[in-house]
């Protein structure tokens, strides 16, 4: 299980999150970032027909992911929203977007079972949720990730990438793991575990992925000490599997010739 530090994603977090105007990390960074990651993984689509795309976007919040998803022209029927938070998933229902919302923990084991009706899912987006995990709950969540997509299914996640600006505690983009408690934007105090860009792409493949697009995403106009990594990466059984038979490792995989 999580932390109980999840559980004060509440109420200010989710009026923040869908402020008028929002607020500005998203408009300048997460949007255009979330924007690309999904249009991205939209040209790997295994299904052909978006509107029966099956989608489950990890860690819902302010569901404002869930608003991009629907611009995009994923059916609502076919969007699950699931959240460890049930304040959130609550006033999430109340948005009226016609997506599935439920309460559940994405490092939970039992979820493959608790999402079997949904599941298995073309498309799985995360945003800004890997950085609340610690590394053990980091690898059951992509776990659990992994076996709820389909086989050519596509995970677009996207996680603070800090760099060393006016806070001396965050990290470099070269240096290492860091954990730190921070007031967010809404108020909270909240634990962040910070990551750096290699330390992310290694757990994602070491989980079976394979990641064939990264965007380092950053602002024009500084609106905050971090910026932001997109990660979209896909499960591939039998691409893996081809590999193994003739004998490559996955290092000999060149990442641009294959997305391409
Ligand atoms: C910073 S918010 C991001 C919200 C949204 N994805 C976005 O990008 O605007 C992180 C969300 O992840 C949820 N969360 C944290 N740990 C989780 C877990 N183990 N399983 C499911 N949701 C989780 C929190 O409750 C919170 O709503």
């Amino acid at each position: 299980m999580s932390g109980p530090e999840h559980y004060s994603f509440g109420e200010k977090y989710f009026k923040w999150s869908r402020s008028n105007p929002p607020p500005e990390i998203w408009l300048k960074v997460e949007n255009p970032a979330m924007t690309s990651g999904i249009n991205e993984a939209m040209l790997y689509l295994p299904q052909t027909s978006v509107e029966d795309a099956r989608v489950l976007d990890v860690g819902v919040g302010g569901a404002k992911v869930v608003d991009l998803l629907l611009q995009s022209g994923f059916s609502p029927k076919n969007i699950t929203g699931i959240d460890i938070s049930p304040t959130i998933i609550s006033l999430a229902k109340k948005l009226g977007q016609g997506a599935n919302y439920c309460v559940a923990d994405i490092t939970n084991p039992k979820i493959t079972k608790k999402l079997s009706q949904e599941a298995p899912f073309d498309l799985i987006t995360c945003s800004m949720v890997f950085n609340h995990l610690t590394d053990s709950q980091l690898i059951f969540a992509l776990s659990n990730i992994f076996n709820l997509l389909v086989d050519r299914g596509s995970l677009v996640a996207l996680v603070p990438y800090p760099k060393k600006s006016k806070r001396s505690d965050l990290i470099d983009a070269n240096d290492g793991y860091v954990l730190c408690n921070d007031i967010a934007p809404w108020g909270d105090i909240v634990q962040y575990h910070h990551r750096n860009f290699a330390q992310y792409f290694e757990t994602i493949e070491m989980s079976g992925f394979i990641p064939h697009f990264q965007s380092f995403c950053r602002p024009n106009s500084p609106v905050e000490t971090t910026n932001r990594l997109l990660i979209v990466a896909r499960k591939d059984v039998q691409f893996k599997n081809s590999l193994i038979n003739h004998n490559l490792g996955p290092e000999l995989i060149n990442r641009h010739n294959y997305s391409r």
